[in-house]
């Protein structure tokens, strides 16, 4: 039996097809390529022994999903493809609806028609919208700041959806809150194209020069230094999350939703200060205007994810840094 992993390219789908392989399973990765490259499937078998089958090809054909399903014996899906680029989000947002809320509708549709009912969906920690509270429980309201995180919140509802109308369907959808980090060999990694959005690949490119200084936004949040708290996870630790919840799906028949975070909240000065000590580099800042669409803090209450899945993140702030730096260093030398 093969999973079948959508995005397996990517930054979590190349690490979730190595924490699957590791544990024995097959899988089968179907990406279009539109933000990582076919090098990245060489890259998991170097690290694993043996290689994922890959297809490129979109979530959106309905034909080719048709063919994968029944060409492969896949009993369940890791559904990691998607755009996720917030502020593109807003600036194109059909695009966003298209390929996330429309090419997740045309996956389910084909899983449905296979029966293949086990899915685990990437969800995000950006449906709790700007929380009253944290840390953040499942069970706080859902609402959306961007088209981004709109098309989350829809594809959840879908999901909700479908296991309403046909209880057969086993579901995790996975909360992330903030993912970070690089597997050990330093083969895999988030590779973003152009001035990173994120605050950890902008970090690791000011460490080597790339960019000459990294601007903080924000400075005067209501938080312990002024600057936004949030909830780092090792890319690891998230993937080893998915393998918890897909054992537990094979033997509890729900639809579960569950926050994968650490339950710490990090600022981005101590970030900035944590990943000058792991790496003994320099990272030169400076402390700009807030960042529109921002929120002050926001970390999991991971006590469900404890319970159910007997899951929690091991990796600490010292090993998000180190393990990004390993692999920032190594594109250097590619
Ligand atoms: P990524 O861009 O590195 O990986 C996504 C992969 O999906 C890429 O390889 C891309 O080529 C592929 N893809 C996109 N649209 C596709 C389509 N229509 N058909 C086939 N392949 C397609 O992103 P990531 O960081 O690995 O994120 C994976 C998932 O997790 C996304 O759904 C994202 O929204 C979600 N998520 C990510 C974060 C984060 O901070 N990285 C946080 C919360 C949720
Ligand atoms: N930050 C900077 N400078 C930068 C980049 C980020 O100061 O160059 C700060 C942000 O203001 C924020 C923190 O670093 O305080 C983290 O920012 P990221 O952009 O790395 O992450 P976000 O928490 O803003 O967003 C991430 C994902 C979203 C997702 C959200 C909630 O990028 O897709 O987590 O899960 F919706």
């Amino acid at each position: 039996m093969s999973i079948l992993v959508t995005g397996g390219c990517g930054f979590i789908g190349s690490h979730a097809c190595v924490v699957l392989l590791d544990a024995g399973y097959d899988v089968v990765v179907l990406d279009n390529l539109c933000n990582s490259t076919r090098e990245v499937v060489e890259r998991v078998a170097q690290i694993c022994g043996r290689a994922p089958i890959f297809v490129e090809g979109d979530i959106r054909d309905a034909i080719l999903l048709e063919s994968l399903f029944s060409e492969y014996e896949i009993s369940a899906v890791m559904h990691f493809a998607g755009l996720k680029a917030v502020g593109e989000s807003v600036a194109q947002p059909e695009k966003y609806y298209d390929n996330n809320v429309g090419g997740s509708r045309v996956l389910f549709a084909e899983m449905q028609a296979a029966e293949v009912k086990t899915l685990v969906f990437s969800s995000s920690a950006t449906v709790y919208g700007d929380p009253a509270s944290v840390p953040i429980a499942e069970d706080f309201p859902r609402s959306a700041t961007n088209p981004y995180g709109d098309t989350k919140l829809q594809v959840e509802d879908i999901l909700e959806g479908l296991y309403q109308q046909d209880s057969g369907w086993c579901i995790a959808r996975l909360r992330y809150f903030n993912p970070v980090g690089a597997h050990t060999s330093g083969l895999i990694g988030e590779d973003p194209d152009g001035i990173p959005n994120n605050l950890m690949p902008f970090i690791s490119q000011t460490a080597a020069g790339i960019r000459p200084v990294l601007s903080i936004f924000g400075g005067d949040y209501d938080t312990p230094d002024g600057t936004g708290v949030r909830d780092y996870i090792h890319v690891v630790d998230l993937v080893a999350g998915h393998l918890a919840a897909l054992e537990y799906l094979d033997k509890n028949q729900q639809l579960l939703t569950v926050n994968l975070g650490t339950g710490q909240g990090v600022s981005v000065l101590e970030m900035v200060h944590a990943y000058e000590r792991a790496n003994q580099c320099n990272v030169p800042y400076q402390i700009v205007n807030r960042r529109p669409g921002d929120i002050a803090e926001c970390w999991a209450d991971t006590r469900l994810a404890n319970q159910i899945l007997g899951w929690q993140a091991i990796r600490t702030l010292d090993d998000m840094c180190r393990d990004t730096w390993r692999w920032q260093q190594s594109r250097k030398s590619k």
